[in-house]
């Protein structure tokens, strides 16, 4: 059986992500998706809303299930069996950091290797902070993430005034 992981802070999930998901839900037996615990970013949602919301939108993919991680993904992909983690690619600007991030788990966890799937040409613009920007100043998210996210992503921003957290 081959697990993989997608590890992420979906902050909130994205259609792009969704994307990926179902993409590598069709390469392997079983997706994990490793939602980062990561309160030094100062997420707009807390991990149980970002885990919440990944579950309801991949109920139709019967081969994924969500999960929060804290620490190291080299120790997560260990705890989940899984000995792929898997990326998306928007663009060169992205290939960078991603391939300091995989050669840097490979030397931690060799029996990890980490595989690249290109974003869909329709989300190639397509961040978790633009969506945050963008609902921060009342515009139309509804292209840029599932249906039943977009009331939980305005919700965050009533009586709010600044958009929160670095590019993701
Ligand atoms: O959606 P993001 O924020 O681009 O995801 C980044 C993520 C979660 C994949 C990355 O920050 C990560 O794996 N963090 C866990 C800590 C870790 O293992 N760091 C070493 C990798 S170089």
């Amino acid at each position: 059986m081959r697990t993989a992981v997608y590890p992420g802070s979906f902050d909130p999930v994205t259609l792009g992500h969704l994307d990926i998901i179902e993409r590598s839900a069709r390469i392997v037996d079983e997706l994990v998706v490793g939602v980062l615990n990561n309160s030094s970013k100062n997420p707009l949602f807390s991990v149980e809303e970002r885990v919440n919301m990944l579950e309801e939108v991949t109920l139709h993919l019967p081969n994924v299930r969500i999960e929060a991680f804290d620490g190291l993904l080299v120790d997560f992909a260990a705890k989940c069996h899984a000995g792929v983690a898997v990326r998306g690619l928007r663009a060169i600007t992205d290939f960078e950091y991603e391939l300091q991030m995989s050669q840097t788990n490979r030397i931690m966890c060799p029996e990890l290797d980490t595989i690249f799937l290109t974003t869909d040409l329709k989300y190639a613009y397509l961040s978790s902070s633009i969506v945050r920007e963008v609902a921060h100043y009342g515009g139309d998210i509804s292209a840029f993430v599932p249906a039943t996210i977009v009331e939980r992503v305005f919700e965050k921003f009533v009586g709010e005034n600044s958009f929160g957290g670095p590019e993701t």
